[in-house]
């Protein structure tokens, strides 16, 4: 099939190459002409493991081409929406512009008998509407992406489901379409639920509120070990093993962040809001006020590490990404943390495998280093802040030698504390260690 791909960020730059892969004829659009250059030669705008490979096009059949003309979008049956919807300043509300100008750009160019298709996160509503602007002959379908940044590839091309929401009117044709765009994951089983618009737009943003509700669960009952002297990792190890509760997103630490889970909250909370309902997910304030103290958790143990006071004092952040296998800096914990420990008086040394360049342009006034060696000498405090496997696997001894003193603030949980006790380090761990003074000890039995 003839496919156009309106936006070629983290999103569409995969489902673009993927849909090539899928065997489809596809043109990417996008309004940043370095973007769609560096695409155009094969080269990946950001990093994302497996990307490269999949624009070189191995054993794909299908044409992959970029362009920043929508007009080349013209011959295309279906043309995806996957730009951005970033928080609008000021407010939670998501904003919209991004999606309003491609499709005003596409407009011109829409064919009786080709279909719109939705990927982007919107509010609920937002299809409807703009389904009712579309030129008579065209539908609308929404069909969210569910896909992790680095692990994008794989996501887009074996992915848990697919949900179509399709209007009552003309929904046939509409699945009968998105069938043949996905029919080789059909082939493979994947599961397909067609629903109304509004519920696959809330199939997503429910999807990723409910993902940062576990995080900041098991977060939360860090804090409660952390003044109780339990130990919030064992803790969650135990929930994990309850078929009913999985292990997945229970990881203790600084909490998420990234362009999706952040906003997605906070506009699915706004949109509530707007609708009247805002009580029923007001619990999402919470979920993120518990995700923001994660940081300030991290910095309470760099500052106890140093004796009292970050003035001063040497610290090495190491991770600046929002999380591993990605470069992406938006609403990173990472680089928050960093951002809070400089705030206090410190001199702060940032590395990551891949995202220094955009860090380095989110928070130019902090330091950086091109590596953990570089980073972490004549430290007073490593604070392991984004758990790439390469510092899951540092050496303690070696480091050691590096630093002034060996202080570890393990904001992931991602080391062995014992190897690294063992080693030297002073080991402190989100969720772990007795970061407030302890309570009196209760007289009570029940506990
Ligand atoms: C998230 C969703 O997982 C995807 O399904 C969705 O498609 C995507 O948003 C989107 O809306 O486009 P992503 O933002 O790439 O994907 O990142 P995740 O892998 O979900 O991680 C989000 C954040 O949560 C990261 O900062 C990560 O470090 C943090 N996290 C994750 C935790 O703090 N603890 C965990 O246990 C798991």
């Amino acid at each position: 099939m003839k496919v156009s791909v309106h936006g070629c960020g983290y999103l569409g730059a995969v489902h673009a190459a993927a849909m090539a892969r899928l065997g489809h004829d596809v043109v990417g659009i996008d309004v940043d002409a370095a973007r769609v250059a560096a695409l155009a030669e094969g080269r990946a705008p950001f990093f994302e493991p497996g990307l490269t490979a999949l624009l070189a096009g191995t054993g794909g059949p299908g044409a992959l081409r970029f362009s920043t003309d929508a007009a080349d979008a013209a011959a295309a049956e279906v043309h995806f929406l996957c730009v951005g919807t970033p928080q609008s300043a000021g407010s939670g509300v998501a904003d919209l512009q991004q999606l309003e100008a491609a499709l005003a750009a596409l407009r011109p160019h829409l064919r009786p008998g080709s279909v719109v298709v939705g990927k982007s996160t919107v509010p609920v509503g937002t299809a409807a509407r703009l389904a009712a602007g579309l030129p008579d002959g065209v539908g609308l379908a929404w069909n969210p992406e569910f896909l992790r940044e680095g692990h994008a590839v794989a996501d887009t091309l074996h992915p848990d489901r697919l949900v179509y929401g399709v209007p009552d009117d003309g929904g046939e044709a509409l699945v009968a379409r998105l069938d043949a765009v996905y029919a080789r994951l059909l082939a493979d089983e994947v599961p397909r639920l067609v629903t109304d618009l509004a519920t696959a737009e809330l199939a997503k943003v429910a999807a990723n509120a409910f993902l940062a509700t576990k995080i900041s669960f098991a977060n939360a009952v860090a804090e409660v070990c952390e003044a109780a002297g339990g130990d919030a990792v064992a803790l969650v190890g135990t929930m994990a093993l309850d078929r009913r509760i999985g292990g997945d997103y229970l990881g203790v630490g600084l909490g998420f962040g990234g362009g999706c889970l952040p906003k997605d909250i906070r506009a699915f909370a706004a949109r509530a809001r707007e609708l009247g309902v805002g009580d029923a997910v007001s619990f999402l304030d919470e979920v993120d006020a518990i995700n923001d103290r994660c940081r300030d958790r991290a910095v309470e143990l760099a500052r106890a590490a140093c004796g009292g006071s970050l003035a001063d004092r040497r610290v090495a952040v190491l991770g600046a990404a929002f999380k591993p296998d990605s470069d992406d800096v938006r609403s990173s914990p990472a680089l928050a943390l960093a951002r809070a420990v400089a705030a206090e008086g410190a001199d702060v040394v940032v590395t990551d495998p891949q995202a220094l360049a955009l860090a380095q342009a989110a928070a130019p006034e902090l330091g950086y280093a091109a590596d953990v060696r570089e980073a972490a000498a004549g430290a007073d405090v490593v604070v392991l802040a984004t758990e790439w496997d390469e510092y899951r696997a540092l050496d303690p001894h070696a480091l050691a030698r590096v630093v002034r003193a060996p202080h570890l603030v393990d904001a992931r949980n991602a080391v062995d504390r014992a190897r690294w006790r063992a080693a030297g380090w002073d080991v402190r761990a989100l969720g772990v260690a007795a970061v407030r003074a302890a309570p009196a000890q209760s007289s009570s039995p029940t506990a």
